[in-house]
């Protein structure tokens, strides 16, 4: 029987390949779309290591309509798109705001375009915790307005979903489901794929694990002057592995969608602190980590996190791992690139 073809655009990224992994292990053929410009072809291999097999790559930029439309044409049995092409730094958004409409809105409207086109009709939107801004009410549900975006990449994914929404009415076919990531971390237990930060990484869990093995000098903690128990930014960390089984439930749920468009949060519900997760870092590695307070942030929110009810109802979805073990996971896999570099 041949098995599901799902388009997964930026598929060879840290959340995208981790889902790849997934898909395959559901029996389904993802073909991937990646330019790499935000990624790097040692996960492609760590994935193909993973599940014994080779993966559909095509080195393509969504905007690219020729060589994206040609990936179609390739595959006219695709049946499913998951979307995850987009720059996702929500400090780097601040500083080059232009690039993140362009390159996040413009990845999006190609594609829907495309879809059209060759009449699929089933999507599953990388979506985000940021379209929220600072919600007035937490933990956050999916029915609370949003404020405005602290960021370009916030404001980007709020622009977004409202496309979708827009198309889904003026559409008879089309059906998607925006996932909300709040803070995906970690890195698959085997140790073969995890987060590759291209540059300098901007979030906080690669940061600490490059300080911690000694490619940084130190970390810096963004303020500790916010209204929460230690004065830290309160996030929700979810293990990668964890957010990835989610895009599988939501391809598995999209086709009975009554509503063509549904917004789903993926969060665990349970706020930690940045100093918290610094401090359960050291706790569980015994590494000392060198850090300071230092001055807020520009674009960050105070403190979010997510009622995931919706998740457990719509998608019969929860997390399962634990903070200790995302942290682990993505200790064990800073090691690992470090040995592989030496
Ligand atoms: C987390 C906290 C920083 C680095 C992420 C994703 C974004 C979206 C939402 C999916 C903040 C603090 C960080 C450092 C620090 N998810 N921090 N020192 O900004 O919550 O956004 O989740 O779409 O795509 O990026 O994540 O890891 O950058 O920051 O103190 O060196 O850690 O101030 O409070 P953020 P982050």
């Amino acid at each position: 029987m041949n098995s599901q073809k799902v388009l997964v655009t930026g598929g060879a990224g840290y959340i995208g390949i981790h889902t790849v992994v997934e898909l395959v292990r559901a029996g389904m053929e993802p073909i991937i779309v990646d330019d790499l410009s935000q990624s790097d072809v040692r996960l492609l291999a760590g994935a193909e290591k993973i599940v014994g097999k080779k993966l559909l790559f095509y080195k393509v930029n969504c905007l690219d309509h020729a060589h994206f439309r040609k990936v179609f044409e390739q595959h006219p049995d695709i049946t499913d798109v998951i979307h995850f092409a987009a720059f996702k730094s929500v400090n780097e958004s601040v500083q080059y705001p232009l690039r993140y409409y362009s390159n996040n809105i413009g990845s999006l409207i190609a594609l829907v375009e495309m879809m059209k086109e060759f009449s699929v009709a089933r999507l599953v939107f990388s979506s985000s915790c940021t379209v929220y801004g600072q919600p007035d009410k937490i933990p956050v549900t999916e029915s609370e307005p949003f404020k405005e975006a602290e960021s370009a990449y916030g404001a980007t994914k709020q622009m977004c979903e409202r496309i979708l929404q827009d198309e889904v009415k003026s559409s008879t076919s089309l059906k998607v489901i925006s996932l909300r990531y709040f803070n995906p971390i970690g890195a698959h237990p085997s140790g073969l794929i995890g987060e590759l930060p291209i540059s300098v990484p901007s979030n906080l869990v690669p940061f600490i694990t490059q300080t911690a093995i000694g490619k940084r000098e130190k970390l810096t903690v963004f303020g500790s002057d916010y209204n929460t128990p230690d004065g830290s930014c309160l996030r929700d960390f979810i293990h990668v592995v964890d957010l990835a089984e989610a895009h599988l439930k939501a391809l598995q749920k999209i086709e009975t969608l009554s509503a063509g468009y549904e917004a789903i949060n993926l969060g665990s519900g349970v706020p930690v602190s940045v100093l918290d997760l610094i401090k359960t870092f050291i706790r569980i590695t015994g590494v000392q980590l060198n850090y300071s307070i230092g001055p807020r942030r520009p674009g960050d929110v105070e403190k979010i996190y997510a009622d995931p009810r919706k998740s457990f109802e719509m998608l019969h979805w929860k997390t399962r791992f634990t903070i200790e073990s995302a942290l682990e996971d993505a200790w064990n896999w800073e090691k690992k690139l470090r040995d592989a570099t030496n």
